[in-house]
């Protein structure tokens, strides 16, 4: 029969979760809700076997319900999860799951009690290119050498939101895309940003992320660029390695190129001789899948299997006090702020 999930918040991204999950031979789509009747005249319209509801009360007594995806803006998004949560249901929530981290652990911990499945959906962890990417990190065989430092850039124009600035939309990507692949904790964070769309917000930020060994991440998320970006460089010190997420054909490119430091002095004022390795450009195979798909299924399976989601609340928890720090050091004009993990389970 599958299991019964319903949907919260059937705008632009949540219809998505509606599509994957009517898809899914393992789910059964319960119930749609959203506030606005014209976003559920278009799920009806869409998918006439979905019952759809203006209240959450009437979607959560549904009798099939198991679990809740909850894809609404985030700062609705902690009072549905713990009104789901109080009545047993499993969650999936959006990212960056709330705003507040005290009100994060405490869902965390209400999921725990209640024994339901809480995950965040962090959809870049289940995208097949980045997972190769990991792969290819953590295997010493492949050689990317040292790793020295990585960025990201994911720039459009819009879709502003209303409630949060565009580093808690779109950098909390890259933030979980860092930590996924260098499986470790920046220290601290240098903020700088800007609000040039007649918003109370930034909808430009540039934030540099401090890790440990001197490996630096950098973020360049914007809302108000007329180009439209989805990509992360690591560079080591045998290898650059770009993940494009709109180039369909290649998304992950690797070149064998690097520039070191020999570490002979040349004259007598210091200067190192630089050398450049330049090799092969190699296109891996990637095996195709649509992440949502793959995040829901994972989602499902940690429910049957009681085993925690990757994107599990902890995880979320400690995007967020990196969210926290970037917010303060934004404020600071670009001080450097210290990530503090008080809300961490790590
Ligand atoms: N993982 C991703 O790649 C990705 C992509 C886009 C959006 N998102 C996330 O999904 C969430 C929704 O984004 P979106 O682009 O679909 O926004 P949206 O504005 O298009 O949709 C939000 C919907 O929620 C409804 N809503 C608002 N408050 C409600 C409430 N209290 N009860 C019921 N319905 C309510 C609105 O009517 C609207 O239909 C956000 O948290 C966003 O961060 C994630």
């Amino acid at each position: 029969m599958g299991l019964g999930v319903g949907v919260i918040g059937c705008g632009r991204w949540g219809q998505n979760y509606i599509r994957v999950f009517h898809e899914l031979p393992a789910a059964r789509v319960i119930g749609a809700c959203d506030v606005d009747p014209r976003r559920l005249s278009l799920i009806s319209q869409r998918y006439p076997d979905v019952p759809t509801f203006t209240d959450l009360a009437q979607l959560l007594e549904q009798k099939e319900l198991d679990a809740l995806v909850v894809a609404l803006p985030v700062s609705v998004q902690g009072e549905v999860v713990r009104t789901a949560l109080l009545r047993r249901k499993h969650v999936l929530a959006e990212k960056p799951f709330v705003v507040d981290p005290r009100e994060g652990l405490e869902l965390v911990k209400l999921a725990r009690r209640v024994k339901a499945a809480l995950m965040v959906g962090y959809i870049f962890l289940y995208n097949p290119a980045v997972r190769k990417l990991k792969e290819h990190l953590r295997d010493p065989r492949q050689g990317i050498g040292d790793l020295y430092y990585l960025y990201a850039t994911r720039t459009a124009l819009g879709p502003v939101r209303n409630d949060v600035n565009v580093a808690w939309d779109l950098a909390a990507h890259d933030i979980a895309i860092f930590s996924y692949l260098l499986e470790t904790r920046p220290e601290s964070v240098n903020a700088v940003g800007s609000k040039f769309l007649r918003n109370s917000r930034e909808d430009v930020v540039f934030a540099t992320l401090n890790y440990p060994n001197q490996v630096i991440g950098h973020i360049h998320v914007s809302w108000a660029d007329p180009n439209r970006v989805r990509q992360v460089v690591v560079v080591g010190s045998r290898q650059r390695i770009l993940y494009d997420d709109l180039n369909i054909q290649e998304q992950l490119r690797i070149f064998e190129k690097s520039v070191y430091s020999s570490g002979k002095d040349t004259d007598s004022f210091g200067e190192f001789i630089l050398a450049i390795r330049d090799g092969d450009i190699l296109s891996p195979k990637i095996e195709v899948s649509e992440p949502l798909k793959n995040q829901c299924e994972h989602f499902l399976e940690s429910i049957q299997n009681g085993a925690s989601p990757l994107t599990d609340g902890p995880f979320a928890l400690d995007v967020l006090s990196v969210l926290g720090a970037l917010q303060r050091s934004l404020n600071g004009n670009g001080a450097a702020a210290k990530v503090s993990y008080e809300y961490s389970l790590y």
